[in-house]
């Protein structure tokens, strides 16, 4: 495996890392699994109503940059976290930050589909339960089919419920994965590759909600097609070893990019 300390690579990202619309904010963060550094310094805000993709080389730390966002990477006891993340402006590692109540704020997906071997009821019901948020069953299945109003979903799982989840499709399965996501009222929501294991139709099909899902939400999208992240998003950073070489406009970004690394990263990049 290719080692990760290389010297004298650029260190300030071109660019500006902050923005108005900023609704989670990651200062100086900085992540070591043992005696290896794989983030160094991110600075990076990510704005309401707006996705913002992550794009870099595999191993680059887009991964380990998005799960801390939502606290995850601390599970691995190997791991050291240095750095501030703010969700609208909170501290998520300050004491008194209630974890369950903290995660309930952030969803994420996951590049496989995973959705919990139950009914395609349960896969929603399950949050709403786990975080109060319904106290009988009426209630609970009139939220149901609020979330799959709100994820878009209705007409194509309104009418099976009960069927279980893993005899969808893997895009279906992925799109239910965002539906249970949405279903505890989140303010971000954290992809990491959603489409990297779908065909070109799902994908498409994902693309198309998570630009609908931009207008409620803050959306940080890890994507490994350059296309998709160009098609997709409204800001664009690109992290390389550990590092945010620079951040814009996805416009921009793809068009003219201002440091010399992302102009190789975007035009060296086949799919
Ligand atoms: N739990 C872990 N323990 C040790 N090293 C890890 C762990 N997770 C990721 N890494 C290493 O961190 C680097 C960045 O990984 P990752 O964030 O998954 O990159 P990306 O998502 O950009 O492909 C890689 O070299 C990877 O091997
Ligand atoms: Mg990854």
């Amino acid at each position: 495996m290719a080692h990760l300390f290389v010297s004298n690579q650029p260190t300030a990202a071109v660019g500006e890392w902050r923005s108005p619309k900023a609704r989670m904010r990651c200062e100086d963060l900085r992540v070591r699994f043992g005696d290896r550094e794989v983030l160094r310094g991110v600075s990076l805000d990510m704005g309401r109503n707006e996705v913002t993709a992550v794009i870099g080389p595999a191993g680059a730390g887009k991964s380990t940059f998005l799960r801390c966002l939502n606290r995850m990477v601390e599970a691995n006891h190997h791991c050291e976290v240095q750095g501030r993340v703010l969700l609208d402006g909170e501290d998520i590692h300050a004491p008194g930050v209630d974890a369950v109540r903290f995660r309930g704020r952030i969803g994420m997906v996951f590049p496989k589909p995973n959705p919990y071997p139950k009914s395609i009821y349960e896969n929603v019901a399950y949050g709403l339960r786990i975080h109060g948020l319904v106290s009988c069953k009426s209630e609970e299945s009139s939220l149901v089919e609020l979330v799959f109003r709100q994820a878009g979903l209705w007409r194509e799982f309104g009418r099976r419920l009960l069927a279980p989840a893993l005899s969808l499709t893997p895009g279906e399965q992925q799109r239910l994965c965002i539906a249970r996501a949405l279903a505890v009222n989140p303010e971000v929501i954290l992809m990491d590759e959603p489409c990297s294991s779908l065909d070109l139709g799902s994908g498409a099909k994902i693309e198309q909600m998570i630009d609908e899902l931009r207008q409620a939400y803050t959306i940080v999208l890890v994507s490994h097609s350059l296309k998709s992240a160009a098609r997709v998003s409204q800001r664009t950073a690109f992290i390389r070893e550990g590092r945010l070489v620079e951040v814009g406009p996805t416009a921009m970004m793809f068009t003219a990019p201002s440091h010399p690394l992302t102009d190789r990263f975007i035009s060296g990049y086949s799919e």
